[in-house]
This record gives structure tokens, C-alpha cells and sequence, in this order.
């Protein structure tokens, strides 16, 4: 694949962007300045550095987030900074089917959550990942207001009912963590699920962290705010 290709499609800008930060000597590979835009690297697991910036080819994106308290996940917040100002911008700027598209949330977590976040250019990865019927487990840290008892881990495993679905919803598991604390696990990823399902036994949830999705651990030393790609060991890990 030709070197200028390679950039764009890692959302690096235009072809013609792209041509020119080769020719004008932005990209070395190898430690070597190449200029030739039109020279061939086999591109899978090719590293590049752009302008001093290291990056490592992926045809298709997929990634962790450590995501902050205070940030959206919307491109297009209203109230606080999107999580996509958290990435760099070759990730927000990757090209699909000709247009700017760049990775996407897998789902999205509310402003004031924090924790594990999937983001990819994979269409059909979010579509397996958000089925319902593909169940895939997400672990949530919850800190409530009101000191947890037995009763309220046994009715949020037995099923409570949300105001918008007469159908019951359960946790997966659901265990006290603490005199304030709970985990829980859901397969669903309804609307403010967590807060809802904690508020129909009579507590209010104060905090909340996602740890975990399917068999995927968020890393201790991924920092909020950081991101890192997955690697093939963290993909097989969200299979089910
Ligand atoms: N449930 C919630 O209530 N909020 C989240 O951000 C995620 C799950």
C-alpha cells in the first residue's frame, strides 16, 4: 500500500494532506525520513512516526478509554467536553467509505460515570456488542446513598420494574461491596439503567464506575482520561 494511502486511511488528513506531509519529510519509518509518497509498506503492524508522533497502522480501530467524570459521549455535547476531545486526531478523523468518520462509543456511559468505555470504526463489533441478545456482561462499581442491605442485592436480582417497560429487569449479579457500596452486573444497557434499577429499591446512586465489559478488566494503570488500543488478548477477552 502506498505510504500516502496509509496515512489517510489512519486519519491523517486529505490524499493530498497526506502526500504532502511524506514530501515534505513529516513521516519517518524505522527512524528513516521517507519522502516518496508513492513508496509501498505492507501495512499491517507498520509503525510511523508522524511528526515526532509515534503511530501504529490498524485497519480497523478498536480501543479503550478510561473515561473521566465531567465528559460526554457525544460528539456534540451540551453541557460538558466530549470524550472525543480526549483522543488524538487521527482517530476522530479516520476516513470510512470516503467519509469522515472516525472511531465511535460502544454505547454510551452519562456524564458523571466513570470507567470502562469501548470505542471502534467497526460497525458490526457495536452491533454485537449493544445486542441484547449477545449479552455481554458490564460490571459496574456503585456508590449509594443510603447503606446497602440484603433486601435491596435480593430485589435488584430478583427484578425491578422501570418506568418505561413493564417487563422486570434484573441484575446479573449483584453483591455488597461495602457499607455504601454495590456491584452490579447487567447484560442491557438500558437508559440511566443503574440509577433506575438502584432508585426502584430505595437507595440513589451517588457514583458510579463501570470496571468491567464481558471478560475485559479496566487496567489499574490506565489513568482517567488515557486511552490505549486493544490488543488481540483484550478482543478475544469480549467475546462471548
Ligand atoms: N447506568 C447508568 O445509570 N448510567 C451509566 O452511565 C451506565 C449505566
Amino acid at each position: 500500500m502506498q505510504l500516502q494511502d496509509i496515512l489517510f486511511s489512519q486519519g491523517f488528513g486529505t490524499r493530498r494532506v497526506c502526500a504532502g506531509l511524506v514530501q515534505q519529510g513529516h513521516v519517518t519509518i524505522g527512524g528513516q525520513s521517507i519522502t516518496d509518497a508513492a513508496a509501498e509498506f505492507a501495512p499491517e503492524g507498520l509503525l510511523f512516526v508522524v511528526d515526532g508522533v509515534p503511530w501504529e497502522y490498524h485497519e480497523l480501530a478498536y480501543l479503550m478509554l478510561h473515561k473521566p467524570a465531567g465528559t460526554e459521549c457525544s460528539r456534540k455535547p451540551s453541557a460538558y467536553p466530549s470524550i472525543y476531545t480526549l483522543l488524538p486526531g487521527p482517530l476522530r478523523l479516520r476516513p470510512q467509505k470516503g467519509a469522515v468518520q472516525g472511531v465511535q462509543a460502544v454505547g454510551r456511559l452519562d456524564q458523571d460515570t466513570t470507567g470502562l468505555l469501548l470505542l471502534t470504526d467497526d460497525g458490526q463489533f457495536i452491533h454485537r456488542m449493544n445486542s441484547p441478545r449477545h449479552h455481554v456482561p458490564k460490571v459496574y462499581e456503585v456508590t449509594v446513598k443510603h447503606p446497602v442491605d440484603e433486601r435491596q442485592v435480593q430485589r435488584l436480582l430478583e427484578g425491578v420494574v422501570l418506568d418505561d417497560d413493564p417487563k422486570p429487569v434484573r441484575a446479573a449479579a449483584c453483591e455488597r461491596a461495602g457499607e455504601m457500596q454495590l456491584r452490579l452486573t447487567l447484560t442491557e444497557g438500558k437508559y440511566h439503567q443503574v440509577k433506575r434499577m438502584v432508585a426502584a429499591v430505595g437507595n440513589r446512586v451517588e457514583g458510579l464506575h463501570r470496571s468491567q465489559i464481558g471478560g475485559l478488566v479496566l487496567p489499574p494503570d490506565l489513568s482517567p482520561g488515557q486511552w490505549r488500543w486493544l490488543d488481540e488478548v483484550h478482543l478475544a477477552a469480549l467475546r462471548p
